[in-house]
């Protein structure tokens, strides 16, 4: 058994700006991070674009920003939020200066080099090349390891968080005093499960694109904190708010995950158009190729589904090519590498599914409905994104919760005693796996029930199909699972499947189009604004 004061699951922007803001409250705290693979291995190292805050005040001020924001998420976005995460924001990119980030500047070096993406104002994204999220996660990492009070547990996959459940009460989602004493860890090298106590828990274990087939998130992205959440009897909401990020490159080969395409490459002049050679955003947004994402990745769909093609196309031939190198070194390496020169060729796009907005409902502090859990960054629903998330709104957001999270735990921590009652894991019963194509099978089958019945466009009867289909594939895992000795495999099908099935069920709640949820059996935007909570 082992005991930390503060257990965090996961090693992303939220996770890691946590523990480093935790130990500048308290550098005397024992805080525990835990990742699935290495410490690097997360959305946050693939993060393209950049991060946005209003930073040039010539041009720029909260009010845009927030307005921006709230308009992406057509009105469901929590206002108060939005302007705590927007006003809070240039403090927490300047911390991340501070402990050694490195943004672009202007070219006399004087100012940042501020880019736009889709559905902003003005210009007021910082980045690093097309790298952002890499050079972050990487002084990060540098950051936290200053801190003797802080271990990292590297390949540690956390199976379930510890509550009363596991002192043998029942416990229901209309409990109002459910507890959380910390997690299960599987240890990936010796396979053991260890039982990690803690004072406080947090989560912050990313997204879930690998729900769907294609998708621009590295493969550790399996939704297992919200699933770990909803077993526990949590409350998750707005899982149906999927977002598809309008250009992954097109790759026959079935690469996972896609490669990204940023939505700087638009802010920097490139230009949406057909296989040969069309525009076509006009037909959908005057914005055109700069419009929010939710309507360009629709405007996409409905392209590729008239005309029969397989791909649209991102035309930059006509941008300086010295520029673009230097701005996008990653994405015009991956291009030559598969044959396409960006400045002879047209770069072939599908839509991917990018990010989740909907997740673990937490409060302007991050707690959630389960008391001694936070929840920070990808996997929650704070309330900022809505029905929809700004470009390089997700950054910052993690950024501020994981202060805000290490501000509240500091509070609290000295009157909470870990739970000592907590019983170690029972392998009792279980046999080793005989065959592992019964989990890798029914991981494919879940992508395609995903993919092909709840993807960019819905209806009653493809979410029926889905649900259907899924509910099988869940009677069967929970039966392997049961029976058999644990392995990372099984615990991200049986929480794919979990993310998946929240996702349809609350795609079929939403009577009504909103957002990246669209229906075609309910094509309007209702006039009452409702989270759907599970
Ligand atoms: P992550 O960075 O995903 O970290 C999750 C952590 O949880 C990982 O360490 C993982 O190992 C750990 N974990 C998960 N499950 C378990 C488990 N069961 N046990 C133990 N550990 C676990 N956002 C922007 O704002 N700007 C951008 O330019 C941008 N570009 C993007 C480009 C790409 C290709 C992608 C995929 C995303 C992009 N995003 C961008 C979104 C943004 O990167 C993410 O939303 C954000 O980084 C999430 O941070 P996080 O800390 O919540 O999670
Ligand atoms: C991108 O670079 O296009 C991704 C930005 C984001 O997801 O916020």
């Amino acid at each position: 058994m082992y005991k930390s004061d503060v257990l965090i699951i996961g090693s992303g922007i939220a996770g890691l700006t946590t523990a480093i803001q935790l130990s500048m409250i308290n550098p005397k705290l024992k805080i525990t991070i835990v990742s699935k693979t290495k410490t690097d291995e997360c959305n946050t190292k693939y993060a393209q674009g950049g991060i946005s805050a209003v930073w040039n005040h010539n041009i720029d001020d909260f009010s845009k920003h927030i307005a921006d924001t709230l308009d992406a998420g057509d009105d469901l976005c929590n206002p108060n939020i939005v302007k705590i995460v927007v006003e809070e924001g240039p403090k927490r990119v300047q911390e991340l200066i501070d402990w050694g980030t490195q943004f672009d500047k202007d070219n006399d070096e004087s100012k940042y080099d501020l880019a736009r993406e889709g559905g902003h104002s003005e210009n007021r994204i910082l980045h690093y090349r097309d790298l952002t999220g890499a050079e972050i996660e990487r002084a990060l990492i540098e950051k936290v390891k200053s801190y003797s009070n802080v271990t990292i547990l590297e390949h540690y996959f956390a199976i379930d968080l510890l509550t009363q459940h596991h002192l043998g009460y029942n416990v229901t989602r209309i409990m109002p005093d459910i507890e959380c004493y910390g997690a299960y860890l599987l240890d990936l090298k010796s396979l053991d499960v260890e039982t990690h106590l803690a004072k406080l828990t947090v989560l912050a274990t990313g997204g879930a694109g690998q729900i769907y087939r294609a998708t621009t998130n590295p493969i550790v992205a399996t939704g297992d904190g919200i699933a770990m959440m909803y077993r526990a009897k949590g409350w998750v909401e707005n899982m149906e708010f999927v977002q598809f990020h309008p250009t992954s490159l097109y790759n026959l080969a079935g690469e996972n995950p896609s490669f990204l395409i940023s939505e700087a490459v638009r802010g920097f002049g490139g230009i949406l158009k057909s296989k040969d050679g069309q525009e076509f955003m006009h037909k959908y947004d005057e914005r055109l190729s700069l419009a929010p994402r939710d309507i360009v990745a629709r405007a996409i769909d409905s392209e590729l589904k008239a005309r029969g093609d397989e791909y649209v196309c991102l035309d930059c031939r006509h941008l300086d090519q010295t520029e673009f190198i230097k701005h996008f070194p990653t994405i015009y390496k991956k291009c030559k590498s598969v044959g396409i020169d960006p400045f002879v060729q047209m770069i072939p796009v599908v839509p991917a599914c990018h990010y989740l907005c909907g997740g673990i409902k937490v409060n302007e502090h991050g707690q959630t409905s389960i008391h001694r859990l936070y929840a920070g960054g990808e996997c929650t629903s704070t309330g900022l994104h809505g029905a929809n998330r700004l470009a390089s709104n997700s950054l910052l957001e993690g950024a501020v919760f994981g202060e805000r999270i290490a501000k509240h735990i500091g509070n609290q921590i000295d009157q909470v005693q870990y739970n000592e009652l907590i019983p170690e894991w029972n392998t009792f019963g279980t046999t080793e796996p005989k065959e592992m194509v019964l989990i890798t099978q029914s991981i494919k089958e879940l992508k395609d029930i995903m993919s092909y019945y709840v993807g960019i466009v819905r209806s009653n009867e493809r979410l029926k199909r889905a649900l259907d289909r899924m509910h099988l594939l869940y009677t069967e895992t929970e039966e392997l699972y049961n029976r058999t000795v644990l392995s990372p495999q099984l615990c991200e099908l049986r929480n794919l499947i979990t993310i998946g099935y929240l996702v349809t069920r609350s795609a079929s709640m939403r009577k009504e189009s909103r957002g990246l949820h669209y229906t075609t059996d309910y094509p309007e935007k209702s006039k009452y604004k409702q989270n759907t909570l599970l």
